[in-house]
Order: C-alpha cells, then structure tokens, then sequence
C-alpha cells in the first residue's frame, strides 16, 4: 500500500540546514496498522508529512498504491498532533468533519451521512452542534478522528494524536483506534514517542533512530489481534516486547546500528 525507499529530508533556510530524515526505507501492506517509535525530535511528524504529500522530500519518494505523492493524494487522511490547532474554532463540530468532504464530488445528504456515521463510530452523536472549544481534549480528538473517518481514507496518517489527553482518555482512544481499524479495514500509520502505545497498537513496530533518522529496526508484535487494556498490558510477550523495543530506542539514542530485517517470534528478544 504504502513503500517509501530511500527517503531523505533536509530543511534549508536562514542560513540553517537540519537533517531531519537520513535515508529511510520501508514499506506498509494494506489493512496494516503499523507503529512508528522514536525519541523526541528525531523525525517523525517531518517523515509524516512527506508520506502525506505535506512536504515534499529532499530524496527518494514515497508511493501510495505504487504512484508517487506529490500532493495530498485522495484516500489518505491524517490526525495531527496538535489537534487543538487543527479544528476550526468558530465552525461547530458537524461543519469541522463536513468541510474536508466538499472537495469530494458528494451530495450534500451523502456527506451530512457520512459526518452522522463518523460521530457516531467515535461515540459523540450528541456533540454535532457544539463548537470544538466546548469539548474536552479527548472529544476534540475524537472530533479529528471522526473528520477523518468521515473522508473514508484507505490510509490514515496518525502523529501522536493521543500525547496530550489524560491516561484514561488515552486508554480510551487506543481502544476506539483498535476498533475502527478492525472494523473499517484501514490501512494505519501510528507515530509516537510511546514505546507501549506503539507495542499495544501495532501488528508492526518500526523503531526510528535519533536524527538525522533512519530504520533502527522492525518488530513483528506476535500478540492476538484482539487486545485489551486489562489483559493485553500485563501479558508476558508484552513485557519481552516493550522491553526490547526500549532497548532499541536507548542503542538507537548512542547510534548502535542493527542489522536489517524484520525481527518476529521465531527470533525472540533476548532475556
Ligand atoms: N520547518 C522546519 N524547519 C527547520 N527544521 C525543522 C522544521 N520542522 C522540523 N525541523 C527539525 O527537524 C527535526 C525533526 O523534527 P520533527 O519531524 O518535528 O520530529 P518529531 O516529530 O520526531 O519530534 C528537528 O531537529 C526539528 O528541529
Ligand atoms: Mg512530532
């Protein structure tokens, strides 16, 4: 679905020059939903964005469905980080979800459906008429991820969408995340700096290395599909897992490289 060889990314300007992405490759089958981790400030809403066609990479490319993106390409959708930001303030909820969909050649009935039914997969039925700033931090980002569900996206860009909200909320949201995923079939990319997150969520985590970044390695996460908060957590393999991805990220953090590939249960982690 998504194959992204070689990507570099270099900002340049007023007289700075930040390596940001070093050479990065990859790629995401369809219906995956694959976990990106990485320390702070190594790369990763900056590798979003090229893979979104928000910025254009310095070198390489990034390929949805084999065709290069150049532009945000219809069928991918994206959840920022700072959804507070990313809501119109003085549209109510409903209008925020619908605006996206005016580009999309819809009937006005089709698109008021879709921005019903996306409400209502993220539980906030009742909130259709509120203004984003009269909801909690967790409903506006249950509002951004409805705006998204809405457009119907076969891919779905997700940078830390969950940093900000309280443990609980977050919970919640992995939980609704895991769901719609399941239920809708969509292909998912998954950032954050939260090695557990991304072992809860993740079929696959891709560890990132300090900036200027690269591959540190690729984990499959041998647990069942089905996960919940309660029992998936304190399962052993999630222990060995986290445990070994943390392990990662701090060799990742001294620039120990790894050898390439994809790690899975047949090569366990050590201990
Ligand atoms: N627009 C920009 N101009 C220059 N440097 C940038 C810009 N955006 C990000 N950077 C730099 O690129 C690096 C990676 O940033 P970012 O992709 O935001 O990391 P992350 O999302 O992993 O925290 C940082 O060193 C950051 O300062
Ligand atoms: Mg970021």
């Amino acid at each position: 679905m998504l194959d992204v060889p070689g990507l570099n990314k270099v900002y340049e300007g007023s007289g700075r020059r930040v390596e940001a992405v070093r050479d990065l490759t990859f790629t995401v089958e369809a219906g995956e939903l694959v976990c990106l981790v990485g320390p702070s400030g190594c790369g990763k809403t900056t590798l979003l964005k090229c893979m979104g066609g928000l910025l254009i990479p310095t070198g390489g490319e990034v390929l949805l469905e084999g065709r290069r993106v150049t532009g945000p390409p219809p069928g991918m959708a994206f959840v920022f980080q700072e959804y507070g930001r990313s809501l119109f303030p003085w549209m109510r909820v409903a209008a925020n979800i619908e605006l996206p969909l005016k580009q999309k050649d819809l009937t006005r009935e089709r698109r008021k459906e879709l921005v019903t039914d996306a409400l209502r997969s993220v539980g906030l039925a009742d909130a259709a008429g509120a203004y984003p700033w009269q909801l909690s931090g967790g409903m506006q980002q249950r509002v951004a991820i409805a705006r998204a569900l809405a457009y119907e996206p076969r891919v779905l860009l997700m940078d830390e969408p969950f940093a900000a909200v309280d443990a609980q909320t977050r919970a919640d949201l992995e939980d609704l995340d895991l769901g719609l995923w399941r239920e809708r079939g969509i292909t998912i990319l998954f950032v954050t700096h939260d090695i557990d997150e991304a072992v809860y969520l993740g079929q696959r985590v891709i560890v990132l290395s300090a900036s200027p970044t690269v591959v540190q390695e690729q984990l499959k996460v041998d647990l069942p599909d089905r996960r919940d908060q309660l029992h998936t957590r304190v399962a052993p393999r999630f222990a060995e897992l986290r445990t070994h991805v943390y392990e990662q990220i701090q060799a990742a953090k001294r620039g120990v490289p790894r050898e390439p590939g994809v790690t899975t249960s047949d090569t366990p982690p050590p201990h």
